[in-house]
């Protein structure tokens, strides 16, 4: 055996680290001196010993490559058994957690009311973001040149004004009846946009919960005791309410619905110390929004409340900024994974 294969043998044959690098140091070091000198060399022999030289110079480069992979394959096969072996290896070690999403506290909440409404009889609906000035307008009684319009302020997508971003979900109200034949209760979750100067407790898009209910010799008693079980669904408990006059023109007699605060007996920040947080915007529906929806006003009857999920999902949590909500950072909503 050549010195060469001697090499060779001793490489696949090693279990030594030290010794297999050392004859790739070597071999490194012929690659690097020797070699270019041999072929260097070639021009200045007389011609008849140029093409043995050049032989030589191809065989000690072909050598040193054949060491260099030996070499190689040896780390990466002893690096192999290394780790089937499982030395070095500690269970005790924590792994490393792959990271993980979780519900944005809007899509909980809703969550959570979707499930409480169909427990009562009520269908979930989805409407339109885009939304016809009809249905986000007028047909709620709320014609083009009425002040209500005011109340909200709307982006618009045409220069005539008869496509709008919806300013609420009642526009849910009347493609609910359009969709659905009385008696029914629905739900109308989703988002809603209006052109605000933002600050801690405004922003242009937020979120509504819309509820309709359609029966026969519907009343206000009605109406409180679902806001009533509305509430003890949210935070737990039974909570006093008051009603006080609002003006919404698609509801008449028209409310506003304060609920005792959940936080405090004595007044805090939530209830800016009234012990009264304002909670639900609701009425009985205008016979005028049951017209529009082809329903008869003078067999059926409704109510309807609009519930500012955004609202309640920053009292739930005690979120102090509406901004946080859509932020998407995530500072903030790993908080509630
Ligand atoms: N849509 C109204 C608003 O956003 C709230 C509302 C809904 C009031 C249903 C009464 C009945 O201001």
């Amino acid at each position: 055996m050549g010195d060469h294969e001697k090499l060779l043998a001793q490489i696949s044959e090693s279990s030594d680290a030290e010794a297999v690098n050392k004859i790739r140091e070597a071999a490194l070091e012929q690659l690097r001196s020797a070699v270019p000198g041999l072929f260097a060399s070639i021009p200045e022999l007389p011609p008849a010993e140029r093409k043995a030289r050049g032989q030589l110079a191809n065989d000690v480069k072909r050598q040193n490559e054949e060491l260099l992979a030996a070499c190689k394959a040896w780390f990466e096969s002893a690096e192999l058994r290394a780790e089937r072996s499982g030395a070095g290896f500690d269970p005790t070690i924590p792994g490393t957690r792959p990271e993980r999403g979780s519900l944005h506290p809007l899509t909980r909440v809703t969550r959570e009311l979707e499930d409480l409404f169909t427990s009562m009889g009520y269908v979930v609906l989805d409407g339109p973001e885009v939304e016809l000035d009809w249905y986000n307008f007028e047909a709620l009684n709320i014609p083009r040149d009425h002040p209500a319009r005011d109340m909200q302020d709307t982006f618009r997508c045409d220069p005539q004004g008869n496509v709008v971003l919806r300013t609420h979900t009642s526009p849910g109200q009347v493609r609910a009846m359009e969709r659905m034949k009385p008696p029914f209760r629905a739900i109308v979750p989703g988002k809603v946009f209006r052109q605000e100067t933002t600050d801690a407790s405004h922003e242009h898009t937020f979120h509504q919960m819309e509820g309709l209910v359609v029966g026969r010799d519907l009343s206000v008693g009605h109406l409180i005791g679902t806001m009533k079980t509305l509430l003890r669904g949210v935070f737990g408990k039974e909570l006093e309410v008051r009603l006080r006059p609002g003006y919404f023109p698609f509801v008449e007699p028209g409310f506003e619905l304060d609920a005792r605060c959940p936080f405090c007996t004595q007044g805090c920040s939530v209830c800016k110390r009234s012990t009264w947080v304002e909670l639900l915007p609701c009425g009985m529906v205008h016979p005028n929004v049951l017209k529009s929806g082809g329903i008869d006003p003078e067999v059926w009857s409704g109510f309807a409340f609009g519930l500012g999920l955004s609202r309640l999902v920053m009292l739930r949590y005690g979120i102090d900024d509406v901004r946080h909500l859509l932020s998407g950072d995530l500072r903030f909503l790993e908080q509630f994974a």
